[in-house]
């Protein structure tokens, strides 16, 4: 197939890209003109220098496709990049292009948590852009993570950190439930619902088989590297607010995303789980364990 791809040189993109071009598709990807050195170099893939926010950067470039991925998204909000600009408008961008090129099956990520009139800017910013598509006669696949894990990702370097530490911070109670799914899992049913009609139409919430607190999560975490796990310290919430907005107002005279805001506080409150067993089934993938999966690459994650 002829895929066409937003995001591949993230996390999550880097595993889904390996996977297509391992199936022989060849892939166009948008990509910022700074991080083009960051795709791998191969005849399957090419890389379309462009910007969400600019549909003349890319849009030619959808023409002939047989399915797009879209995978942009950001956690921090710095300069242009908003919750508002990347998730919804760059969704109805990509959309509208799509429309204008005759392009009609479209694989989109949005995440566990999305729903109408939610309390975060993160998750009514993807819903938005849910509605945007769903509304457009598109052959449509959604799918929503809880988080995502795997060696080369942020949060499970975060929690490996946290795992050398003799006291690590968990906000508030820590009784927020987090239903961690394993990078491969989400590449495969990607890639997957690509070549699957019974997908179209259909929005799938992705967890892992077993919810866990953040420290559970950092024993998993100690205990695969082979040491005990330190002692929770818990934070109350009006102090990580209050980094938070210091974070929110400093990184970004800098030109940085704050590595903490009040969003991701908003949405660290809600249990974020879910019943994946619908994607499962249609996509054949029993999802693998956490503890499983952090046995496995434990030595591949980076401090
Ligand atoms: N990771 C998780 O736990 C998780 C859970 C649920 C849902 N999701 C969703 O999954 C998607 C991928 O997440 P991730 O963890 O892979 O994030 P990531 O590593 O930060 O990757 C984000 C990707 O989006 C690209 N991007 C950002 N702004 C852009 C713009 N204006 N124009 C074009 N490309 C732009 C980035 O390109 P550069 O390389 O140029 O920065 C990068 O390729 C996001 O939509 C996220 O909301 C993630």
């Amino acid at each position: 197939m002829n895929v066409f791809m937003t995001g591949a040189t993230g996390f999550v993109g880097r595993h889904i890209l390996k996977k297509l071009m391992e199936q022989g598709h060849t892939v166009k990807c948008l990509v910022r003109p700074d991080s083009a050195p960051r795709l791998p170099q191969s005849p399957q893939v090419m890389a379309i220098p462009g910007n969400i926010h600019d549909p003349s950067t890319f849009e030619s470039a959808l023409g002939g496709s047989d399915g797009v991925i879209h995978l942009v998204g950001i956690i921090s909000e710095v300069g242009e990049n908003t919750f508002y600009r990347v998730h919804t408008r760059g969704a109805m961008n990509l959309v509208d292009a799509m429309c204008r090129q005759g392009v009609r099956r479209l694989v989109h990520m949005s995440a566990l948590g999305t729903r109408p009139g939610a309390n975060s800017q993160y998750h009514q910013s993807k819903y938005d852009a849910e509605v945007y598509l769903c509304s457009h006669f598109l052959d449509f696949t959604v799918f929503r993570p809880s988080v995502i894990h795997g060696p080369d990702g942020e949060f499970t370097q975060l929690l490996k950190q946290f795992a050398t530490l003799p006291f690590f911070p968990v906000l508030g109670d820590g009784k927020g439930l987090l239903q961690p799914v394993y990078v491969e899992d989400v590449a495969t049913v990607f890639v997957s619902a690509l070549t699957k009609p019974e997908s179209v139409g259909r929005v799938y919430p992705l967890g892992g088989p077993k919810a866990y607190t953040i420290e559970a999560m950092v024993e998993v975490m100690a205990r695969a590297m082979g040491r005990s796990p330190g002692r929770p310290m818990h934070i109350p919430l009006w102090l990580m607010n209050l980094q938070a907005a210091a974070m929110e107002t400093i990184f970004p005279v800098l030109g940085q995303a704050p590595i903490l805001n009040t969003d991701q506080l908003v949405m660290a409150q809600e249990d974020n789980v879910c019943d994946s067993s619908e994607a499962q089934t249609l996509f054949g993938t029993p999802f693998v364990d956490f503890e499983e999966a952090v046995r496995r690459y434990m030595s591949r994650v980076s401090s």
